[in-house]
């Protein structure tokens, strides 16, 4: 979709005016349109289509609030098959967050529909007095990129297979003017990337270590951001059964969203030295499977007992962060990962489960989920959990007590065996970056949930 800002209304589809609870106009009376929130009435006015938004009480307004409610003039724009709108916001402050409702909520993922029924809105125009360009373009380069992860969290795995992944990656971070450089299987064995390599023995796709560097500040600290990519988890010889395998394309969203920060933080040139790391490979049932009960050495030394082959995106991330540590010396960590089902039945999807060794940075990253609607929400890492996940045959195992309780908890404790000391946040996005139905400008299937959370953190 086209967004432009102009001074004033022009002709289009659907004028979407915004109206504070209390307004008194005689048309709003005769229709007992109140203004509360997240309510719209549709008129005909002198063969103009007006689309009036309830914002409720200008004192309880929010961009959060401003967000949803522009999900609702979208759906009620494509019902109404206007192709164009022009909005006009009472308050300018909520521009972005306008820009944000739209952008986020005209997607929908219809390359394997061969009637593109829910085609959306082709252009939008919003009135802006005194438009803050640099700011709202960075809005809408966001935006853009959070539908570019979506994309590849939809597409189908065969098309997205760990190669396949891996080229894509470094032909859009030529076009972003990121460096990228892929570790090999041959290389992964050199360099002993143990765990990796167990899980994706059940694959016809070797894995893949894409390694992702962007420089745009001053030496000195160096953010490594690093994604879980199975771009399928059947769950191993630990099948998954039917209910819970058929949305496993999109156990890649976080080397997905790392993809995208990187092309993000590059097109707007921020000032950051970062460096993404997607590990790439599938979790497959065959003859060459790892098994539930062998013990593997894993890159950073530790030898990991497999109770679980479904617990493999600890296994991949573990070899990842070490790496990052080790080889890329990264002074800080953030790693994204559609981890565990567990954090579903913690925090249902209405929040990233943020799980750290530094208080400091889930301060940050509260405030960053606050701002930009996409909420975390700290679990603890105990050292009672670390006792929990201690191995019988090796030093650790990759599941923890009962393998029942605490799931998300224990996947974060495996997590942190990997990292020592250096200040890291591991953030579970299995429950927010894929909806079953949508949500507000959440659409349905991949979210893209994390980019504008950690561009949000970047930018701070
Ligand atoms: N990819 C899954 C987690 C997941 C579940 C992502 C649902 C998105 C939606 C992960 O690899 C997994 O299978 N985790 C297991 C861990 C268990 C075996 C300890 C889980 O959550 O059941
Ligand atoms: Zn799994
Ligand atoms: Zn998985």
């Amino acid at each position: 979709m086209k967004i432009e800002f102009v001074k004033q209304e022009k002709g289009s589809d659907l004028a979407v005016y915004e109206v504070a609870e209390g307004t008194r106009r005689n048309i709003f009376d005769a229709f007992d349109f109140k203004a509360e929130f997240n309510t719209t009435l549709i008129v005909t006015e002198e063969d103009k289509r007006i689309l009036y938004l309830g914002i409720g009480k200008e004192k309880e307004l929010s961009e959060e609030r401003i967000r949803r409610a522009y999900s609702t003039v979208i759906n009620q724009a494509v019902a109404l098959k206007a192709k164009s709108i022009c909005i006009q916001p009472l308050s300018e402050k909520y521009a972005g967050a306008v820009i944000e409702g739209i952008l986020l909520s005209n997607y929908s993922f219809d390359k394997y529909k061969t009637k593109k029924e829910e085609k959306k809105l082709d252009t939008a125009a919003i009135v802006v007095r005194n438009p803050d360009a640099k700011k709202f373009s960075e809005t809408i380069r966001i935006c853009q990129n959070v539908l570019f992860v979506r994309d590849l969290v939809n597409e189908n795995s065969e098309l997205k297979n760990p190669v396949a992944f891996a080229k894509f990656a470094e032909e859009t971070c030529k076009n972003a003017g990121v460096k990228c450089r892929i570790l090999q299987k041959s290389e992964l064995e050199k360099h002993g990337f143990g765990l990796l390599l167990a899980v994706s023995r059940g694959s016809n796709y070797p894995p893949q270590l894409v390694v992702m560097e962007y420089h745009g500040g001053k030496a000195g600290e160096k953010i490594a951001f690093v994604g879980k990519g199975i771009t399928f988890d059947s769950g191993g010889l630990n099948l998954k059964p039917t209910g819970y395998i058929e949305t496993m394309r999109g156990d890649m969203a976080g080397a997905a969203t790392v993809l995208g920060i990187m092309k993000t933080a590059a097109e707007l040139e921020l000032p950051v030295n970062i460096v993404g790391v997607m590990a790439l490979c599938e979790n497959m049932i065959g003859p060459s499977s790892y098994k539930p009960g062998d013990s593997v050495k894993s890159y950073k030394g530790k030898t990991v007992e497999i109770a679980n082959t479904d617990a493999e995106g600890r296994l991949i991330l573990a070899d990842a962060l070490a790496f990052s540590i080790k080889e890329l010396k990264a002074t800080k960590i953030v790693d994204l990962a559609t981890l565990t089902g567990a954090v579903r039945v913690a925090l249902g999807d209405y929040a990233t489960g943020l799980l750290t060794n530094n208080a400091e940075l889930a301060k940050q990253f509260e405030k960053a989920g606050e701002k930009t609607g996409e909420l975390v929400w700290q679990l603890p890492l105990w050292d009672d959990f670390s006792e929990d996940i201690k191995g019988s045959i090796a030093d650790l195992k990759n599941i923890g007590g009962d393998g029942k309780s605490a799931g998300t908890i224990y996947g974060a404790a495996f997590l942190k065996e990997f990292v020592d000391k250096t200040p890291w946040v591991h953030l579970d996005i299995a429950a927010t970056a894929w909806y079953d139905k949508p949500r507000y400008y959440m659409t349905k299937g991949g979210t893209g949930a994390g980019l504008r959370l950690i561009m949000e953190w970047l930018k701070r």
